[in-house]
């Protein structure tokens, strides 16, 4: 009998501290991840540059069909390369979040992410990090986490994420769009930003990666026996 390598899925909105927190954990690991959220925001990336119409839910599902995403994370280094090219900045700012947030409505879209997603899934083990990789793309993982923070906290997170990336922030704009997001994402049809009945829910506000790596890790050993 085949046993499916083992799969972590940690769920939550932007800022929450969860995509850092997945490369620190896959890192130690020495697992692969899968961030989820650069899936939508590659293909809204690709899509503008293709000049497709964001409206038109066939082209952008067929388009997802296609998309050649890979992600790699160690030590002190991470990439995601859409076809072999880095794109990490490419991807990174708040007007292509927006977009991805607003074609991960469409049910075509996430039908064939979906499928691309669970591809990932591969031995040892696998770290996903989303919206809803606990809910809908991995209901059988042997953990899940969702991790939420206080919008201060998120914003401040952001912010620093961005500016180093080099990006200018305008905060007022920055909170008004991660709460546009956030009231989309969740209220969606379609696999809305919610925790599963069976996720862990920690709020990370005030917290480091350090502190939040150290108490997952609890969580993961116990699950795993390590
Ligand atoms: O995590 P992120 O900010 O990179 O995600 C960008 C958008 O992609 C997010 O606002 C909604 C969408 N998304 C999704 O619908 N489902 C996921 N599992 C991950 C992201």
């Amino acid at each position: 009998m085949m046993v499916a390598s083992p799969v972590i899925t940690i769920d939550g909105p932007s800022g929450s501290g969860k995509g850092t927190l997945s490369k620190a954990l896959a890192s130690q690991l020495n697992w692969s991840i899968l961030d989820s959220g650069a899936m939508y925001r590659a293909l809204a990336l690709v899509a503008l540059q293709q000049k497709i119409i964001f409206s038109n839910e066939n082209q952008l599902a067929n388009l997802a069909a296609r998309l050649d995403i890979r992600f790699m994370v160690n030590l002190n280094k991470s990439s995601i390369l859409l076809y072999g090219k880095e794109i990490q900045k490419d991807i990174s700012s708040e007007s292509i979040g927006d977009l991805a947030s607003s074609i991960a409505i469409f049910p075509k879209v996430r039908e064939v992410l979906l499928y691309r997603q669970r591809l990932f899934q591969l031995p040892p083990g696998l770290i996903a990090d989303g919206r809803d990789m606990g809910t809908v793309v991995f209901p059988k993982a042997i953990l899940k986490f969702f991790l939420d923070a206080s919008y201060e906290e998120r914003v401040k997170r952001r912010t620093l994420q961005l500016q180093k990336k080099g990006f200018n922030v305008n905060l007022n704009k920055l909170l008004e769009n991660m709460k546009k997001r956030d009231d989309r994402d969740s209220n969606r049809v379609m696999s809305p930003l919610i925790p599963a009945v069976d996720a862990l829910v920690f709020n990370s506000t005030g917290l480091s990666t350090g502190e939040l790596k150290s108490m997952f890790l609890m969580h993961i050993r116990r699950v795993l026996i390590l």
